[in-house]
Protein backbone atom coordinates (compact mmCIF):
# COMPACT_ATOMS: atom_id res chain seq x y z
CA UNK A 1 0.00 0.00 0.00
CA UNK A 2 2.49 2.39 0.96
CA UNK A 3 4.04 1.88 -2.51
CA UNK A 4 1.41 4.43 -4.06
CA UNK A 5 2.19 7.02 -1.27
CA UNK A 6 4.73 9.50 -3.05
CA UNK A 7 8.06 8.99 -2.00
CA UNK A 8 10.00 11.87 0.25
CA UNK A 9 13.05 12.37 -1.38
CA UNK A 10 15.35 13.61 1.87
CA UNK A 11 19.43 13.45 1.63
CA UNK A 12 19.07 12.84 5.33
CA UNK A 13 16.94 9.91 5.05
CA UNK A 14 19.17 6.79 5.69
CA UNK A 15 16.00 4.56 5.45
CA UNK A 16 12.67 5.11 4.55
CA UNK A 17 9.50 3.30 3.97
CA UNK A 18 10.35 1.80 0.37
CA UNK A 19 12.72 -0.57 1.62
CA UNK A 20 10.12 -2.44 4.01
CA UNK A 21 12.61 -2.36 6.86
CA UNK A 22 11.96 -2.34 10.46
CA UNK A 23 12.29 1.33 11.19
CA UNK A 24 13.03 4.53 9.74
CA UNK A 25 16.44 6.09 9.67
CA UNK A 26 17.25 10.00 9.75
CA UNK A 27 20.60 11.06 9.96
CA UNK A 28 21.09 14.42 11.97
CA UNK A 29 24.94 14.96 11.96
CA UNK A 30 27.55 12.82 10.28
CA UNK A 31 27.62 10.26 12.91
CA UNK A 32 24.01 10.60 14.79
CA UNK A 33 21.00 9.46 13.10
CA UNK A 34 17.64 9.22 14.67
CA UNK A 35 15.89 5.83 14.71
CA UNK A 36 11.97 5.43 14.39
CA UNK A 37 9.12 3.49 14.96
CA UNK A 38 5.91 3.13 16.15
CA UNK A 39 3.54 0.08 17.05
CA UNK A 40 0.51 -0.41 18.97
CA UNK A 41 -2.16 -3.51 18.97
CA UNK A 42 -4.85 -5.06 20.86
CA UNK A 43 -4.71 -6.84 24.21
CA UNK A 44 -3.14 -10.27 23.51
CA UNK A 45 -3.27 -11.69 27.29
CA UNK A 46 -5.28 -11.09 29.59
CA UNK A 47 -3.37 -9.17 32.28
CA UNK A 48 -3.28 -5.52 31.97
CA UNK A 49 0.02 -4.41 33.19
CA UNK A 50 1.89 -7.63 31.09
CA UNK A 51 0.17 -6.60 27.84
CA UNK A 52 1.18 -3.05 28.91
CA UNK A 53 5.08 -4.20 28.96
CA UNK A 54 4.53 -6.95 25.75
CA UNK A 55 3.20 -3.77 23.75
CA UNK A 56 6.64 -1.78 25.33
CA UNK A 57 9.29 -4.52 24.32
CA UNK A 58 7.67 -5.13 20.68
CA UNK A 59 7.52 -1.22 19.91
CA UNK A 60 11.53 -1.18 20.80
CA UNK A 61 12.02 -4.14 19.14
CA UNK A 62 12.62 -2.87 15.85
CA UNK A 63 14.92 0.41 16.83
CA UNK A 64 17.04 -3.06 18.13
CA UNK A 65 16.58 -4.68 14.75
CA UNK A 66 18.63 -2.16 13.62
CA UNK A 67 21.08 -1.82 15.84
CA UNK A 68 19.84 1.24 17.45
CA UNK A 69 19.71 2.22 21.31
CA UNK A 70 16.28 3.73 22.20
CA UNK A 71 16.45 7.02 23.96
CA UNK A 72 12.83 8.14 24.46
CA UNK A 73 9.18 6.90 23.61
CA UNK A 74 5.74 8.49 23.32
CA UNK A 75 3.02 6.09 24.25
CA UNK A 76 -0.85 5.69 22.15
CA UNK A 77 -3.23 4.75 23.56
CA UNK A 78 -7.02 3.51 22.60
CA UNK A 79 -9.25 2.96 25.30
CA UNK A 80 -13.21 2.81 26.22
CA UNK A 81 -14.15 6.06 27.52
CA UNK A 82 -16.34 3.90 30.21
CA UNK A 83 -13.83 1.78 30.70
CA UNK A 84 -11.97 0.38 34.27
CA UNK A 85 -9.36 2.68 35.06
CA UNK A 86 -7.52 0.31 36.98
CA UNK A 87 -6.94 -1.38 33.94
CA UNK A 88 -5.97 1.34 32.20
CA UNK A 89 -3.25 2.31 35.01
CA UNK A 90 -2.14 -1.73 34.55
CA UNK A 91 -1.43 -1.17 30.92
CA UNK A 92 0.43 2.28 31.10
CA UNK A 93 2.70 0.90 34.20
CA UNK A 94 3.71 -2.12 32.27
CA UNK A 95 4.93 -0.19 29.43
CA UNK A 96 6.66 1.98 31.70
CA UNK A 97 8.41 -0.46 33.63
CA UNK A 98 9.21 -2.16 30.42
CA UNK A 99 10.48 1.05 28.97
CA UNK A 100 12.58 1.98 32.00
CA UNK A 101 14.50 -1.67 31.93
CA UNK A 102 15.11 -0.36 28.18
CA UNK A 103 16.35 2.56 29.77
CA UNK A 104 14.22 4.96 27.52
CA UNK A 105 12.14 7.26 28.70
CA UNK A 106 8.36 8.04 28.23
CA UNK A 107 8.17 11.72 27.48
CA UNK A 108 4.33 11.78 26.49
CA UNK A 109 1.98 10.13 24.74
CA UNK A 110 -1.73 10.77 22.99
CA UNK A 111 -5.09 9.04 23.88
CA UNK A 112 -8.20 8.74 22.32
CA UNK A 113 -11.84 7.48 23.22
CA UNK A 114 -12.59 3.88 21.43
CA UNK A 115 -14.50 1.04 22.33
CA UNK A 116 -11.61 -1.76 20.98
CA UNK A 117 -8.47 -0.75 23.41
CA UNK A 118 -5.44 -0.43 21.70
CA UNK A 119 -1.91 0.26 23.46
CA UNK A 120 1.90 0.72 22.06
CA UNK A 121 4.34 2.77 21.40
CA UNK A 122 6.49 5.91 18.88
CA UNK A 123 9.78 5.14 19.96
CA UNK A 124 13.03 7.39 18.95
CA UNK A 125 16.78 5.78 19.60
CA UNK A 126 20.06 6.36 18.01
CA UNK A 127 22.50 5.05 15.84
CA UNK A 128 25.53 5.96 14.03
CA UNK A 129 24.55 6.55 10.39
CA UNK A 130 27.33 3.96 9.15
CA UNK A 131 26.28 1.72 11.82
CA UNK A 132 22.55 0.72 10.59
CA UNK A 133 21.82 -2.84 10.30
CA UNK A 134 18.89 -3.25 7.44
CA UNK A 135 17.25 -6.37 6.19
CA UNK A 136 18.77 -5.74 2.63
CA UNK A 137 22.49 -6.57 3.48
CA UNK A 138 22.53 -10.53 3.60
CA UNK A 139 25.50 -12.33 1.46
CA UNK A 140 25.33 -15.37 -0.39
CA UNK A 141 27.65 -17.55 2.46
CA UNK A 142 26.66 -16.18 4.57
CA UNK A 143 25.03 -17.77 8.71
CA UNK A 144 21.15 -17.11 9.65
CA UNK A 145 20.59 -16.88 12.98
CA UNK A 146 17.32 -16.42 15.08
CA UNK A 147 17.35 -15.47 18.92
CA UNK A 148 13.91 -16.71 20.16
CA UNK A 149 11.34 -19.76 19.84
CA UNK A 150 8.66 -19.20 17.83
CA UNK A 151 4.82 -19.75 18.34
CA UNK A 152 3.20 -16.92 20.57
CA UNK A 153 -0.01 -16.14 17.30
CA UNK A 154 -0.43 -20.06 17.74
CA UNK A 155 -0.54 -20.11 21.58
CA UNK A 156 -2.82 -16.81 21.71
CA UNK A 157 -5.05 -18.04 19.92
CA UNK A 158 -5.23 -21.14 21.58
CA UNK A 159 -5.68 -19.11 24.66
CA UNK A 160 -8.63 -17.55 23.32
CA UNK A 161 -10.21 -21.18 22.64
CA UNK A 162 -9.30 -21.94 26.52
CA UNK A 163 -7.30 -24.95 24.92
CA UNK A 164 -3.69 -23.68 26.17
CA UNK A 165 -1.80 -24.91 29.40
CA UNK A 166 -0.70 -22.62 31.85
CA UNK A 167 2.87 -23.11 32.03
CA UNK A 168 2.88 -22.76 27.80
CA UNK A 169 0.98 -19.86 28.13
CA UNK A 170 3.68 -18.64 30.37
CA UNK A 171 6.49 -19.56 28.30
CA UNK A 172 5.08 -17.71 25.53
CA UNK A 173 4.54 -14.02 28.16
CA UNK A 174 8.03 -14.90 28.92
CA UNK A 175 9.25 -14.63 25.66
CA UNK A 176 7.17 -11.99 24.18
CA UNK A 177 8.36 -9.48 27.63
CA UNK A 178 11.96 -10.41 26.62
CA UNK A 179 13.72 -7.21 25.00
CA UNK A 180 16.14 -7.71 22.25
CA UNK A 181 18.41 -5.69 23.69
CA UNK A 182 20.87 -8.39 24.97
CA UNK A 183 20.47 -10.06 21.38
CA UNK A 184 21.56 -6.10 19.61
CA UNK A 185 23.82 -6.06 21.91
CA UNK A 186 25.63 -9.24 21.05
CA UNK A 187 25.46 -8.60 17.48
CA UNK A 188 27.22 -5.20 17.53
CA UNK A 189 30.36 -6.86 18.38
CA UNK A 190 30.21 -8.34 15.21
CA UNK A 191 30.17 -8.38 11.48
CA UNK A 192 26.28 -8.16 11.03
CA UNK A 193 25.03 -7.96 7.26
CA UNK A 194 21.26 -7.89 7.64
CA UNK A 195 19.13 -8.01 10.67
CA UNK A 196 15.33 -7.86 11.26
CA UNK A 197 12.85 -8.81 13.79
CA UNK A 198 10.32 -11.33 13.41
CA UNK A 199 6.83 -9.68 14.15
CA UNK A 200 3.33 -9.74 12.50
CA UNK A 201 4.34 -11.65 8.88
CA UNK A 202 6.47 -14.36 10.48
CA UNK A 203 9.69 -16.12 10.27
CA UNK A 204 8.75 -16.90 6.33
CA UNK A 205 7.21 -13.48 5.79
CA UNK A 206 10.48 -11.27 8.02
CA UNK A 207 12.89 -13.77 5.91
CA UNK A 208 11.42 -13.03 2.74
CA UNK A 209 11.79 -9.26 2.94
CA UNK A 210 14.97 -9.77 3.72
CA UNK A 211 16.02 -12.20 0.72
CA UNK A 212 14.27 -9.49 -1.69
CA UNK A 213 15.80 -6.42 0.01
CA UNK A 214 19.68 -8.20 0.01
CA UNK A 215 19.49 -10.27 -3.86
CA UNK A 216 19.24 -13.86 -2.37
CA UNK A 217 17.88 -16.73 -1.15
CA UNK A 218 17.75 -17.84 2.17
CA UNK A 219 17.80 -21.38 2.84
CA UNK A 220 15.70 -22.32 6.43
CA UNK A 221 16.64 -25.51 8.36
CA UNK A 222 12.88 -26.56 9.68
CA UNK A 223 14.72 -28.81 12.23
CA UNK A 224 17.08 -25.87 13.42
CA UNK A 225 14.05 -23.61 14.40
CA UNK A 226 12.43 -24.04 17.79
CA UNK A 227 9.31 -23.61 19.10
CA UNK A 228 7.79 -22.78 22.35
CA UNK A 229 6.88 -25.64 24.26
CA UNK A 230 2.83 -26.63 23.36
CA UNK A 231 2.94 -24.61 20.08
CA UNK A 232 3.11 -27.81 17.90
CA UNK A 233 0.80 -29.38 19.60
CA UNK A 234 -1.88 -26.35 19.28
CA UNK A 235 -1.09 -25.67 15.35
CA UNK A 236 -1.70 -29.41 14.89
CA UNK A 237 -5.23 -28.58 17.11
CA UNK A 238 -5.87 -25.76 14.44
CA UNK A 239 -5.48 -22.78 16.79
CA UNK A 240 -4.37 -20.64 14.13
CA UNK A 241 -4.59 -17.29 13.56
CA UNK A 242 -6.24 -15.48 10.57
CA UNK A 243 -2.48 -13.86 10.28
CA UNK A 244 -1.25 -16.82 9.73
CA UNK A 245 -3.07 -17.58 6.74
CA UNK A 246 -2.84 -14.41 5.59
CA UNK A 247 0.87 -15.13 5.86
CA UNK A 248 1.15 -18.35 3.74
CA UNK A 249 -1.18 -17.02 1.26
CA UNK A 250 1.33 -13.87 0.33
CA UNK A 251 4.27 -15.97 0.40
CA UNK A 252 2.85 -18.84 -1.16
CA UNK A 253 4.60 -18.49 -4.65
CA UNK A 254 7.85 -17.43 -2.90
CA UNK A 255 8.82 -20.25 -0.96
CA UNK A 256 9.75 -23.85 -1.68
CA UNK A 257 8.82 -26.43 0.55
CA UNK A 258 10.21 -29.51 0.98
CA UNK A 259 7.90 -32.87 0.47
CA UNK A 260 7.07 -34.22 3.48
CA UNK A 261 7.18 -31.31 6.03
CA UNK A 262 4.21 -31.55 8.87
CA UNK A 263 1.59 -29.10 7.97
CA UNK A 264 2.07 -27.47 11.35
CA UNK A 265 5.56 -26.60 11.14
CA UNK A 266 4.57 -25.34 7.90
CA UNK A 267 1.79 -23.30 9.65
CA UNK A 268 4.60 -21.89 12.57
CA UNK A 269 7.01 -20.90 10.28
CA UNK A 270 3.99 -18.23 9.38
CA UNK A 271 2.87 -17.83 12.44
CA UNK A 272 2.49 -13.89 13.37
CA UNK A 273 5.16 -13.61 16.01
CA UNK A 274 4.64 -10.36 19.03
CA UNK A 275 7.96 -8.99 19.92
CA UNK A 276 9.47 -12.30 17.96
CA UNK A 277 13.75 -12.85 18.13
CA UNK A 278 15.83 -11.12 16.14
CA UNK A 279 16.80 -12.68 12.42
CA UNK A 280 20.74 -12.02 11.71
CA UNK A 281 22.48 -12.43 8.31
CA UNK A 282 26.61 -12.52 9.59
CA UNK A 283 29.62 -14.39 8.05
CA UNK A 284 30.57 -18.22 9.69
CA UNK A 285 33.26 -17.33 11.88
CA UNK A 286 31.46 -14.44 13.26
CA UNK A 287 27.85 -17.39 13.55
CA UNK A 288 30.48 -19.49 15.73
CA UNK A 289 31.57 -15.86 18.25
CA UNK A 290 27.89 -14.81 18.58
CA UNK A 291 26.11 -18.23 19.52
CA UNK A 292 29.12 -17.88 22.28
CA UNK A 293 28.20 -14.71 23.45
CA UNK A 294 24.68 -15.17 22.93
CA UNK A 295 23.50 -18.75 23.56
CA UNK A 296 19.91 -18.00 22.60
CA UNK A 297 21.13 -17.26 18.92
CA UNK A 298 20.81 -20.82 16.78
CA UNK A 299 21.48 -20.97 13.20
CA UNK A 300 18.57 -21.45 11.39
CA UNK A 301 20.31 -21.91 8.14
CA UNK A 302 22.20 -19.87 5.45
CA UNK A 303 21.96 -17.65 2.61
CA UNK A 304 22.55 -18.53 -0.99
CA UNK A 305 22.84 -16.17 -4.66
CA UNK A 306 19.14 -15.89 -5.43
CA UNK A 307 17.80 -19.20 -6.77
CA UNK A 308 14.34 -19.78 -8.32
CA UNK A 309 12.29 -18.61 -5.51
CA UNK A 310 13.78 -16.09 -2.79
CA UNK A 311 12.99 -18.66 0.49
CA UNK A 312 13.81 -22.16 0.26
CA UNK A 313 12.67 -23.98 3.72
CA UNK A 314 14.68 -27.77 4.19
CO1 LIG B 1 10.29 -5.09 12.66
CO1 LIG C 1 7.01 -2.33 13.42
CO1 LIG D 1 16.44 -3.81 10.05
Amino acid sequence: MLARVPRVVNENVLVGFDTADDAGVYKLTPDCALVQTVDFFTPIVDDSYTYGAIAAANSLSDVYAMGGRPISALSIVAYPAKGDLEILEGILKGGSEKMREADCVVIGGHSIGDEEIKFGYAVTGTIHPEKVKTNSGARPGDVLMFTKKIGTGVIATALKRGIAAEDHVQAAVDSMLELNRRACEAMLQFDVHGCTDVTGFGLVGHALEMARGSGVTLEIEAAGVRFLPGAIDYARAGAIPGGLKNNRSYAECAIELPGGLPEEIVNLLHDPQTSGGLLIALPEEDAARLEQTFPSACRIGHVTGRQEKPIRIR
